[in-house]
């Protein structure tokens, strides 16, 4: 995938400077919650502690979103290990890292640090392998991992990495109070890091304030969930208590949401257009057929995923 069609930077600093005129669009019918999810404990890379909160049984419902993963402790025996050298294909993971240090390396020769507010976005699309490592020893490391489907037409495309720095990352604050980083899609006027043309996602980080509202547009044909990473919030009328997924209805009349603050909240606002093919994944290789599969397991075994370069 090009480079410019994540690149958003130039428009970025412009649209943020509009900001105080920028008209809050209004939500005539917000969605309602669907269901609320808890997740699973459970580990992975090197015995990394996580929570996985959209679950492989919740691939479908919220295609084209594969796996949200939910990391935060402050014991480093949860994170030290990290994810030693690994392969994918098929998929985007977009790492957000709230606090911590965690360093990258891929086969495609992308290198960077990952910390404290930042975001990397990696397209495997047909194979990387890489290493996602701890640069700290101690203190707080807590983070998100979403997994992206590709389409069909785009699993062997080249690989592609980015990664900002927390303050290259387009954010606003509404008039009320609520900080709004635009990790991808568009907001208010104010276009994300990332844009995907075919799966259109929307990835908004919101800090509200007590009572706070939020309003966001959502194209009625897009899965969309939220997830509440402190505080607790509504939608309409139903509680969503800190960390707990809540997928949103998919009401043909709801032009959007509208999210309230019942206390101080941080919420993940993640939305995006279903794909509607078959997913087949097996561990870190997700494409549309068993052959795909053993196509990607055949490729890693001879070494044509891709190499790590040297350290
Ligand atoms: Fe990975």
């Amino acid at each position: 995938m090009p480079a410019a069609n994540g690149d958003n930077e130039q428009q970025k600093h412009t649209e943020i400077k509009m900001n105080t005129t920028t008209p809050i669009s209004t939500v005539t019918l917000s969605r309602m919650v669907e269901h609320i999810v808890a997740g699973r404990a459970t580990s992975d890379g090197a015995g990394v502690k996580l929570t996985r909160v959209l679950t492989h049984d919740l691939q479908q419902r919220l295609d084209p979103f594969l796996m949200l993963d939910a990391f935060g402790s402050e014991n480093p025996d949860d994170y030290i290990a990290g994810f030693p050298d690994h392969p994918h294909r098929g998929f985007e993971a977009v790492t957000y890292m709230i606090a911590g240090r965690m360093r990258h390396r891929d086969s495609a020769g992308h290198e960077g640090l990952l910390e404290n507010g930042g975001v990397q976005w990696m397209t495997a699309a047909r194979g990387v392998i890489h290493s996602e490592i701890p640069e700290q020893e101690e203190g707080v490391m807590e983070g998100f991992q979403l997994w992206l489907n590709l389409h069909s037409s785009e699993k062997m495309n080249a690989p592609w990495y980015r990664d900002f720095q927390n303050a290259d990352l387009p954010q606003w604050v509404t008039p009320q109070g609520v900080a709004v980083t635009v990790i991808a899609g568009e907001s208010h006027g104010i276009k994300g890091a990332v844009t995907r043309e075919i799966t259109q996602p929307l990835y908004l980080d919101l800090h509200l304030p007590r009572g706070a509202r939020f309003e966001q547009v959502l194209a009625p044909t897009h899965n969309a969930f939220l997830y509440v990473y402190r505080g607790e919030i509504t939608v309409s009328g139903q509680s969503i208590p800190a960390q707990r997924m809540a997928i949103l209805t998919n009401t043909a009349a709801a032009d959007g949401v509208v999210l309230q603050a019942s206390t101080d909240a941080k919420v993940l606002l993640i939305a995006g257009q279903p794909l509607n093919e078959p997913i087949v994944q097996h561990g870190p290789f997700v494409m549309n057929s068993a052959q795909e599969i053993h196509q990607a397991l055949s490729d890693f075994r001879a070494g044509r995923l891709g190499e790590m370069p040297p350290a």
